[in-house]
């Protein structure tokens, strides 16, 4: 069966079936999930029209069985952290359950090629969360975690009393709010994370403040520790979250090292849940590093598991 699989470039009249794949595959490892966005189930839209452009720049391949489709996988070039890498979001693969492997396989062999004589180095893939299957075939080629993506409805009760006191952000608070800022950067680039993020000015900050909605927690006059929700204005196929959802995004969440553990960030996404419930929000969306020691145990306690990045470097030397 494996050589009867043939790979070539996407055309117009393939879309029809490979949107029908992702949608069952959206359908086996999305739908139980009451937190995540059931909109791309039956408005395929935007997907089609992203696979069309793919189509048209010749960023989209397929796998093909006796002349049906079995898979498909789509990319966008991108530079990560300085470095020529390619990006494939959720909406950008699916394949058969029943030739899941083989079809993954032969597409990744078959792009990875072009990538590679690019000397693009950098893979990235984004892929369902609880698709067990998948991860391993993609550990298998030396793909690792990165990033989770995850889903809450604001409804679920939190219970906590940590004492300190937590307010919404004001302009007022633009210099304290800089500062934890510029202590959670430090804290993202050191071990065993390693992020670079950008530096965030005082201006950036204050169309946060403006923009978005910060909760700081404070300890008496001091600040220890701050939230950061915004309500999306469109609908994001690259995480799938949907317009007029909460996105703890930008600045993110961050608490002092020595008020940390205490039942603080609970009751920062406490305040977060409040709100959204008050503004009829119904869906809440994070990412945070799987290298993240905190993070990678806090959310998981509040949030869904939906989409899981993963990141593969090939050898540099190889097209020496
Ligand atoms: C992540 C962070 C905001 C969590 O806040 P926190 O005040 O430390 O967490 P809490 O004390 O409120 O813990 C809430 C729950 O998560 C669990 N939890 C939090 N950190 C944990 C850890 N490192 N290991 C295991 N469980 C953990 C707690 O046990 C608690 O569970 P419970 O409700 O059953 O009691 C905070 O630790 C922090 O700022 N870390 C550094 C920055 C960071 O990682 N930010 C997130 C960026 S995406």
């Amino acid at each position: 069966m494996w050589n009867k699989i043939i790979t070539c470039r996407m055309q117009e009249s393939d879309i029809t079936q490979a949107l029908g794949i992702w949608q069952e595959q959206y359908e086996r490892y999305c739908s139980s999930d009451e937190a995540y966005p059931d909109y791309w189930k039956s408005n395929t839209g935007e997907l089609e029209e992203f696979l069309r452009s793919k189509v048209q720049d010749a960023t989209a391949i397929v796998a093909k069985l006796d002349k049906a489709v079995i898979g498909f996988m789509a990319y966008d070039l991108f530079p990560f952290n300085g470095e020529n890498s390619v990006f494939c979001p959720p909406t950008a693969h699916a394949a058969v359950e029943e030739y899941k492997q083989e079809a993954y396989l032969s597409l990744y062999k078959s792009v990875s090629k072009e990538w590679v004589d690019r000397d693009i180095f950098n893979h990235m893939w984004i892929i369902n969360y609880n698709d067990l299957k998948l991860r391993v075939i993609l550990y298998d080629l030396g793909f690792g975690s990165y990033l989770v993506d995850g889903f809450t409805c604001p409804n679920i009760e939190i219970n906590c009393t940590s004492g300190y006191q937590i307010r919404k952000a004001e302009l007022q608070d633009l210099e304290i709010l800089y500062s934890l800022v510029e202590e959670s950067r430090q804290y993202y680039s050191s071990a065993p994370i390693f992020l670079k993020r950008d530096l965030y000015s005082t201006d950036d900050i204050s169309k946060v403040i403006r923009n978005s909605n910060v909760f700081i927690a404070f300890d008496g006059s001091k600040a220890i520790g701050l939230i950061n929700l915004s309500v999306s204005k469109e609908n994001d196929i690259i995480n799938l979250s949907v317009s007029n959802s909460g996105q703890i995004d930008e600045l993110g969440a961050y608490i002092k090292p020595e008020f940390r553990g205490k039942g603080l960030g609970k009751e920062l996404l406490k305040s977060v849940f409040d709100f959204c419930n008050s503004q009829g929000i119904k869906s809440i969306h994070v990412d945070f590093e799987t290298a993240n020691l905190f993070a990678n145990k806090f959310w998981k306690k509040y949030f869904n598991p939906m989409l899981l990045s993963v990141r593969r470097t090939i050898n540099k030397n190889i097209n020496d």
